[in-house]
């Protein structure tokens, strides 16, 4: 009983670790906050002091009888030039989303015109900021994590526990 107990509890642990792995964390942001994708909002000051790293995404709301979201590149951002798009992002719904699956830099505007008036967005996409530093247990589970073998870790531990609660019982 005593050893049931004890492989519970360990159980109990290996739970716990399993759901405190750090998580990748993709920011998604929501282009211009609270104005969304809209005219006479400064995209620039917007952009200025966040961090947009790979693997996070832009959501562009907007009304979608008029605005539309076109990548475009450098020169065609500064011109406002959209007959030449790199990608089409409009759905339609006047909800879009970009992944920002490349570190890159990326160019966003709107069509009808209404780049021209500042519908226009430039994002530096970093590499991902290296994981923040957690105890043993947890480093360890990560790096297993990123690896692959997110289970194995656990695995150790049940199998492991497993073995203590028979050997004790025999
Ligand atoms: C952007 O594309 C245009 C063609 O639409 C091209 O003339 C221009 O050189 C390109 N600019 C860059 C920075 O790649
Ligand atoms: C982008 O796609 C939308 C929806 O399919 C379409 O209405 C619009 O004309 C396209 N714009 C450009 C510049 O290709
Ligand atoms: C990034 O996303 C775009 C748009 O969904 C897609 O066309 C492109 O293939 C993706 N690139 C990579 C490297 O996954
Ligand atoms: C946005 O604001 C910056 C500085 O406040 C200014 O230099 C820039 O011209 C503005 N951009 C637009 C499109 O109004």
């Amino acid at each position: 009983m005593e050893n049931l107990k004890k492989y519970l509890g360990l159980l109990l642990v290996v739970c716990t670790v399993l759901v405190m792995l750090p998580e990748a964390s993709a920011t998604r942001f929501i282009v211009g906050g609270n104005m969304g994708w809209s005219p006479n909002v400064n995209y620039t000051n917007w952009v200025k002091g966040k961090h947009f790293y790979f693997d996070d995404w832009l959501f562009f709301v907007y009304d979608r009888n008029q605005q539309s979201v076109l990548e475009v590149n450098k020169t065609n951002y500064e011109t406002c030039n959209t007959d030449h798009p790199l990608h089409n992002y409009t759905t339609g719904a006047g909800r879009d989303v970009a992944h920002l699956n490349v570190t890159r830099d990326y160019y966003f505007v709107s069509g009808n015109g209404f780049c021209f008036g500042g519908m226009k967005i430039h994002v530096h996409v970093e590499k991902a900021p290296p994981p923040p530093q957690v105890s043993p247990v947890k480093a360890a589970s990560s790096t297993l994590s990123s690896s692959g073998h997110v289970l194995v870790l656990p695995l150790v531990f049940a199998i492991g526990a497993a073995w203590d609660a028979l050997i004790r019982f025999w």
